[in-house]
């Protein structure tokens, strides 16, 4: 498959979020990330509906909604009201994610779990083939602009393993300090998405930037 790059909009500078957002879609960026998060799940608090529904305006391509909160199950449908194609919750942040799952597709999204950096992969085995993306982070949730945890690397691998042996056929997302340093060994390790926040943002020409990183991976 193609391989993906999704700038995060956490970013962007939300003063001028319509630029931005137009900047993604002129670029070879293939979806918006966008982070959600509640204070409580994670310690820092970012933007919630109203946003999102702002950016869904402008946008014009996939929009790759991560939720870092406790108990998502109680706002699926309003995520999707508000645009989200794509829905990503915390394995840590469900009781239930055999449930969330089916909610998630119920209501007409992708769904995706997302997996803390202390997470060991063998929690999803018996779910493998209900979801249709993970999100490995390779930071802590919650900031921008973190370090590239390295163990990251082992996580792909056996994550594609278990996705192969499965016959599954979810893809494999890397959230948290990606730069032109890691993203042609991530995805040798087997991710399929990217997501790239401060350091498209960071950059001089972040639409030159995305269309680095597209090249290495392609
Ligand atoms: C972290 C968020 C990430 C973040 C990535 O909690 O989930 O999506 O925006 O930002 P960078 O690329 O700066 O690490
Ligand atoms: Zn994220």
């Amino acid at each position: 498959m193609n391989k993906l790059i999704a700038p995060s909009v956490l970013a962007a500078d939300f003063a001028n979020l319509q630029r931005d957002v137009e900047m993604i879609n002129q670029s070879e960026a293939d979806w918006f990330h966008i982070d959600v998060m509640d204070g409580v799940f994670v310690p820092n608090i970012s933007f919630g509906m109203p946003v999102i529904s702002a950016i869904k305006k402008h946008a014009k391509k996939t929009m790759d909604v991560h939720l870092m909160i406790v108990n998502p199950d109680q706002y699926i449908t309003t995520f999707k009201n508000v645009g989200a194609d794509i829905l990503t919750v915390h394995y840590e942040a469900c009781t239930h994610v055999h449930r969330t799952l089916q909610a998630i597709k119920a209501a007409g999204m992708k769904a995706g779990i997302a997996l803390n950096p202390h997470t060991p992969i063998a929690v999803l085995e018996d779910v493998i083939k209900d979801i249709d993306m993970v999100c490995l982070m390779s930071v802590n949730p919650g900031f921008g602009g973190q370090s590239f945890i390295e163990n990251t690397y082992k996580k792909v691998k056996q994550l594609k393993n278990l996705i192969e042996f499965s016959g599954a056929t979810t893809l494999i997302e890397i959230d948290g300090g990606v730069t032109d340093k890691n993203a042609e060994q991530l995805v040798e390790a087997g991710a399929d998405v990217l997501v790239a926040g401060s350091y498209v943002f960071g950059s001089q020409d972040p639409i030159a930037t995305i269309q680095d990183l597209k090249n290495r991976i392609s």
